[in-house]
């Protein structure tokens, strides 16, 4: 057992859609978000100033008591997550990758599209995991350009980011893909924006949310880490930012 928080590390507000996930299932478990603001967006910047913000952001998260870490972007996983693992042998890291598994697995059209920031689509991991699972499936890759900025600026449900989407989608759903993967954690807020283009069409969207929180969970029990049935969870939120911007994750993470 132990009641120490589980942190989780995002460049901004798309770690959000994880925190989400794990408030839901783990109601007894403290987490601690970490949203970094102050450098966001990450997705183009380059690999040694995002290991950089990566490494700044766990220590504060350690420096917190955090007992686990969840790197709840894709952007700063595909990037940091080997050199984390071997910097803090004894944190349980959990990250997150696009999910090109489950929809590989799973089109029957043969065609997936998978929506990412530039890095991500870059990271080695991922890459493999194409590489595995990807064989007969035709997969297009695609920078969801802009959306990073929709969400931290919320400004989701305005027409100029519509068009974005639709721009940025449309072509996907043309080109036959019937699964597209949301391969970065700002996305799942676009989802109804992304839906609405999607309109009734058979199309498949796929995040890495839910998979991320049962990880939490097997790790939490292979490191016997588990808080206690009866502890209070408390729910602080950080950031490189400023505290309007810290005010702003609370609020998004309770959806006021
Ligand atoms: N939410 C992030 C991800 O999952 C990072 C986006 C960014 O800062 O560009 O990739």
């Amino acid at each position: 057992m132990n009641n120490n928080p589980i942190g989780i590390y995002d460049s901004g507000f798309g770690g959000l859609s994880v925190w989400r996930e794990l408030y839901r299932a783990l109601p007894n478990e403290s987490l601690v978000y970490l949203g970094d603001g102050k450098n966001c967006p990450y997705g183009s910047q380059s690999a040694d100033r995002i290991l950089y913000y990566a490494c700044q952001s766990v220590e504060r998260l350690l420096a917190k008591g955090c007992k686990m870490i969840v790197v709840a972007c894709n952007t700063a996983t595909a990037v940091a997550i080997k050199h984390l693992r071997e910097k803090y042998p004894a944190v349980p890291f959990v990250g997150l990758e696009p999910a090109v598994k489950p929809a590989c697995l799973t089109t029957r059209s043969g065609i997936v599209g998978v929506v990412a920031t530039e890095r991500s689509l870059q990271g080695e991991k991922f890459l493999n995991t194409l590489a595995r699972y990807g064989e007969g499936v035709e997969v297009i890759k695609v920078v969801g350009r802009g959306f990073v900025e929709a969400v931290e600026s919320n400004s989701e449900f305005e027409p100029q980011t519509e068009s974005l989407v639709k721009q940025t989608i449309e072509p996907i759903i043309a080109a036959g893909a019937d699964v597209i993967v949301l391969g970065c954690t700002h996305y799942p807020f676009l989802r109804e924006v992304i839906d609405k283009v999607i309109g009734d069409r058979v199309v498949r969207v796929i995040d890495s949310g839910e998979a991320v929180e049962k990880r939490v969970e097997s790790l939490l029990d292979e490191f016997d880490m588990r808080a206690n049935p009866d502890n209070e969870a408390q729910y602080e939120f950080l950031t490189f930012a400023d505290e309007a911007y810290a005010e702003r994750l609370r609020r998004k993470a309770f959806d006021e």
